[in-house]
């Protein structure tokens, strides 16, 4: 019985903690990411394809336009494509997971 309320105290604190950041005003780990992966977008994809992902530097596809679906993004951003070089080596599944679900949102 203790311990029950142990493991319910770390559950309560962890999510206290994880919260606070973003003023408590989201949980869904996807909107907290989103903020990361524009810092992310803007550090190494922007050059090519612009904060909006419109600017299509170097045959770079405008992503606003994109018809993909997000596993394929995934695809694309981790192995590279034509003149994009692949990000494997640089962003984790996860920075890239959030980057995928950050492009959607140029979609009209
Ligand atoms: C060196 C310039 C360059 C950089 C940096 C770059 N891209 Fe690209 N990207 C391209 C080019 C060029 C294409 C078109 C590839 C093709 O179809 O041949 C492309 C295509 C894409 C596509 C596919 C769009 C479609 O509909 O086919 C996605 C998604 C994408 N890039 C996401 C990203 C993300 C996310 C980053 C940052 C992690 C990034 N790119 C960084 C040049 C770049």
């Amino acid at each position: 019985m203790v311990s029950r309320y142990v493991i319910v105290g770390l559950v309560l604190l962890l999510g206290a903690c994880s919260s606070s950041d973003e003023q408590g005003i989201s949980k869904d780990p996807k909107e907290v990411d989103l903020v990361k992966a524009e810092t992310v977008f803007r550090s190494m994809c922007a050059i090519c394809h612009g904060d909006d992902g419109k600017l299509g530097l170097a045959g770079a596809k405008d992503l606003s336009q994109s018809e993909l679906e997000l596993n394929e993004i995934k695809a694309i951003i981790k192995y590279g494509k034509g003149k994009m070089t692949p990000f494997a080596d640089r962003l984790s599944d996860e920075e890239i997971e959030m980057l995928a679900v950050y492009i959607e949102k140029f979609k009209p």
